[in-house]
């Protein structure tokens, strides 16, 4: 029987991890990744709430491989994910955001796993301190990467193929998956696969406080939260879908945006309702990356009882091609996501 707890028992995000490594949800490596990547969140976390007084706002005056104008917290946040990561001992490859091409760790001595992270979610926020997160999703190697390329391939090359290769898996591979919300709480949202999680940052002494369990996305809410920026931008079959909401029946929906989808989806897992970044004529393949923003997102959402569609299929069912593909997303409430492929999805 479980012990009974003093109202001192408090659960931390560490002792939480090594319960679920006592009882083999996860092993002893996967704890040290996960307590790793709760350290670089906490260091973030510090960096973006004191941001405008150490003079981190405003862009770094370079261009990612995704064509964005970085901020300065992009790349610090990224080399604070790495080096978490490198000193973790138990990371083979890790692909960022901000990194062109997946980069293999030295550092690890076991363990070996793969992560993928958005080091910093909705950066165009940050200099408004309006809300921001992380992103990360941990796999496995990929053993079939070992397949040779043939000789006619450097060794060099051969690397970088590899390593791609051993991060280019579908979402349902996915060992874990997680976000940090930077917001009014800072709030740590996990699943290793049996349930999502959420711990806040008690300020007062540092550690992740577990606050939710098991955490449910209500089958339906009357929210939606699209871009309508690109409303004309959009086919004619989601413009209706998006019209239909507006109708009293006997209220419209809510329209609620923030810009980052960490904050954006944050709501939707607690609330219920609709996060969707659709394709347009501009972007056939909307904004949000497959890897490390989409795939990790659906798995939490599929974790809490919910959806994660492209507007056809699972996101988690897609095998990423590169590294930086980009998906339409369609998230949240399972009825929410439902109507919406019956009506907007259908479009080839
Ligand atoms: P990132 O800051 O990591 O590049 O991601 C930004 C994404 C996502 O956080 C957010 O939902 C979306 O971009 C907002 O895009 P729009 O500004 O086009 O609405
Ligand atoms: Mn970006
Ligand atoms: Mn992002
Ligand atoms: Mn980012």
């Amino acid at each position: 029987a479980t012990p009974k707890r003093s109202k001192y028992d408090i659960v931390t995000l560490t002792s939480w991890l090594l319960d679920q490594e006592k009882s083999g949800n996860i092993d002893a490596e996967l704890t040290v990744v996960l307590s790793s990547i709760s350290m670089a969140c906490k260091q973030i976390a510090s960096l973006v709430q004191r941001a405008s007084i150490s003079n981190l706002t405003g862009g770094q005056g370079a261009v990612n491989i995704q064509g964005e104008d970085q901020k300065k917290l992009d790349v610090i946040s990224n080399e604070v994910f790495s080096s978490c990561l490198r000193s973790s001992g138990r990371t083979g490859i890790i692909a960022s955001e901000e990194e062109d091409v997946p980069v293999a760790v030295e550092e690890s001595y076991s363990g070996n796993y793969i992560v993928v992270f958005d080091p910093l979610d909705g950066s165009s926020n940050i200099d408004a301190a309006v809300s921001t997160g992380s992103i990360f999703g941990i796999y496995h190697p990929n053993d079939e990467c070992l397949a040779d390329f043939g000789d006619d391939v450097s060794a060099l090359d051969q690397e970088k193929q590899k390593c791609i290769v051993s991060v280019c898996q579908p979402g349902t591979n996915l060992l874990a998956a997680g976000y940090c919300m930077y917001s009014s709480s800072v709030i740590f949202v996990l699943s290793v696969g049996k349930g999502v999680y959420s711990f806040t940052l008690d300020p007062m002494y540092g550690e992740f406080v577990l606050t939710q369990e098991k955490v449910q996305i209500p089958k339906s809410r009357k929210i939606y939260s699209f871009n309508e920026g690109n409303y004309q931008m959009w086919d004619d079959k989601l413009k209706k879908y998006i019209d239909d909401l507006k109708i009293p029946d006997p209220k419209p929906y809510s329209a609620r945006y923030i810009g980052s989808l960490v904050g954006d989806f944050h709501r939707t897992l607690l609330y219920g309702g609709i996060y969707g970044y659709p394709r347009d004529s501009m972007s056939k393949n909307g904004k949000l990356r497959l890897l490390y923003e989409c795939a990790p997102m659906s798995y939490l959402a599929e974790q809490a009882g919910g959806k994660g569609s492209d507007g056809h299929q699972r996101v988690l069912d897609i095998q990423p091609t590169e590294i930086h593909q980009r998906v339409p997303l369609y998230i949240g409430s399972v009825d929410e996501v439902d109507k919406l492929e019956n009506t907007a999805g259908a479009t080839p």
